[in-house]
């Protein structure tokens, strides 16, 4: 955890104003494009990490580290794809983003995902509306989500207060860098 929180610090690009005013932007492409960012960040991501049969990785970030924690992992990774990008039929769920609305989506259709234990993955947590988003999503394909995995948290928008209230104790929430 400790090389990853140095590999973030060092190559993390904020970008103000984007994609809205009064937004500052994370940019994690460098820490990721980064040998040392990106595998430190893998293994604090899959460290201690247990009980979970499928990666759900969160369009679009969350497919790279998604995949990487995965194959760490052993099990297979789910792609959740933002609205309208999958042939149907698909499960669907809109959502409040930080900056307007959002809908993410995986297929209906050829995979079954019944039963399995879940960990979704995405670099940034903000308000939380897209982990609890991608949740009821697993929901409703019969999966249940055992944890949510990211990069960074920005602690100041209630992501980590809303997983809870709306996914319950059970669900784990790990997060290798809190910021505001
Ligand atoms: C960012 C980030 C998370 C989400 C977090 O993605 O990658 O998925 O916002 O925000 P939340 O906790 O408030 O829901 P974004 O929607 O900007 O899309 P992108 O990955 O396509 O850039």
């Amino acid at each position: 955890v400790l090389r990853a929180r140095a590999a973030i610090a060092e190559h993390e690009r904020t970008v103000p104003d984007f994609p809205k005013p009064g937004i500052l932007f994370r940019d994690l492409t460098p820490v990721l494009a980064d040998t040392e960012g990106f595998s430190s960040i893998v293994t604090a991501l899959t460290h201690g990490c247990s009980g979970v049969d499928l990666v759900a990785g969160i369009d679009a970030r969350g497919f790279l580290v998604g995949g990487a924690v995965a194959q760490e992992l052993e099990v297979g990774i789910l792609a959740v794809r933002k609205g309208g990008k999958l042939p149907p039929p698909v499960y669907g769920v809109d959502y409040d983003l930080e900056y307007g609305t959002g809908r993410l989506e995986i297929p209906a259709s050829g995979i079954d995902i019944t039963g399995r234990r879940v960990l979704i993955v995405d670099d940034v947590l903000a308000t939380g509306g897209t982990a609890v988003a991608a949740s009821k999503l697993m929901g409703l394909a019969g999966a249940s989500v055992v944890g949510v995995a990211v990069i960074m948290e920005l602690a100041d928008l209630g992501g980590r207060a809303r997983i809870a209230a709306e996914l319950g104790p059970d669900v784990s929430l790990h997060a290798i860098t809190d910021d505001r």
